[in-house]
């Protein structure tokens, strides 16, 4: 995250994802880009974006494709101040775009990094358990995934859960087993809501799904809460943060530096206990996926020897015929 620049409150990155939306941010194969001056306030766009800018390279400058750029120039310029006015609206209507963040799993190859899961569903006990479920997630969901089997089976007899009726007739309450699912804050949606100033906490264990770019998302609203900017007035219960829909969130800001103690020394910064979460969410949304990409990989290696095996046959049949001399001996 180191190097991402914040203006004002508003992450550029946010400005080079709506400056690449309406078409204005382009990217050369050579690396180069340059983003068109256009009718965006300059805090919206990524820095030194004022005007072309080409960040290295001498072939492919827009000097060099000059009629192409300047056609393009004139016909984004004028789209873009037309389109300003809605480039504030989306914001606020649909939060500010989250930008892309370096997770462990990203890229074909890459697995989830199980000690953040590990440190993820800690921070998510000791802190989101107290307003959100994850009633789709079972103790024994964790095992080989977090914790070992003794473990988790220690972590889910800390909880009571209602069992019966028995013989008599009757409920009764005993120890959680990891076949148990992790328990709900509140016994209902109502509850939640009248705890919560009538706003619901929802369910998180598919909540990386859920939400459009889920796991940056969840990452940018953790770590998203400031003031509000000056103008802007949230309603009392409300806390301002750009990339909730509509600014105003009913939840307050839950990640603090040291909110937890993590068992593995990890120093529990706010960003740091975000990123866990959030990586342990995203496992909880898509438990199957270093399976998915593990048995991917194998299929690719196969499928591989398969191709090499198709062309060695290919050549083995046609050899003969593609290497053959025919020699027309014209006898008189
Ligand atoms: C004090 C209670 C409380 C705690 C603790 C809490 N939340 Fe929330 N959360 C809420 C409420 C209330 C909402 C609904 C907000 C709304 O609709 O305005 C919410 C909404 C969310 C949303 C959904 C936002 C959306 O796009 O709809 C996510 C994601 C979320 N919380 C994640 C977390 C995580 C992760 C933690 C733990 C680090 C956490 N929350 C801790 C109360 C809480």
């Amino acid at each position: 995250m180191a190097g991402r620049r914040v203006f004002g409150g508003i992450n550029c990155e946010g400005g080079m994802l709506l400056a690449r939306r309406f078409g204005v941010w382009k990217e050369r194969r050579d690396g180069t880009c340059f983003v068109q001056k256009c009718g965006l306030p300059t805090n919206l766009l990524p820095n030194r974006s004022h005007g072309f800018y080409q960040s290295s390279g001498k072939r492919n400058t827009w000097k060099s494709k000059g009629s192409n750029i300047v056609t393009f120039a004139g016909a984004g310029a004028m789209g873009l101040l037309g389109m300003a006015g809605s480039a504030y609206a989306d914001e606020a209507e649909h939060g500010l775009a989250a930008p892309s963040y370096p997770w462990a799993n990203d890229g074909w190859f890459a697995s989830y990094d199980h000690a953040a899961i590990r440190r993820g569903h800690q921070v998510y006990k000791e802190v989101c358990a107290a307003c959100h479920a994850m009633s789709l997630i079972a103790y024994r969901d964790l095992i080989g995934v977090a914790y070992t089997e003794l473990e988790v089976k220690a972590l889910a007899a800390e909880i009571e859960v209602e069992d019966g009726p028995n013989d008599d007739g009757e409920m009764f309450g005993r120890p959680g087993k990891p076949a148990d699912h992790l328990q709900p804050p509140y016994a209902n949606e109502q509850a939640a809501r009248s705890a919560n100033g009538g706003a619901y906490p929802p369910d998180l264990s598919l909540i990386c799904k859920a939400r459009h770019n889920g796991p940056n998302y969840v990452f940018a609203l953790l770590t998203g809460y400031r003031d509000a900017p000056a103008g802007i007035s949230v309603r009392q219960g409300l806390y301002y943060n750009p990339y909730f829909p509509g600014g105003a969130i009913a939840m307050p800001r839950v990640i603090n530096d040291g909110g937890v103690e993590f068992e593995d020394g990890t120093p529990a910064t706010s960003s740091q206990m975000a990123k866990d979460v959030t990586h342990y969410l995203a496992w909880a949304a898509e438990p199957e996926h270093d399976e998915r990409k593990l048995i991917g990989a194998k299929w690719i290696c196969g499928a591989l020897l398969c191709l090499y095996a198709m062309g060695y046959y290919k050549r083995w049949k046609w050899g003969p015929l593609k290497s053959r001399r025919i020699i027309w001996d014209v006898v008189n």
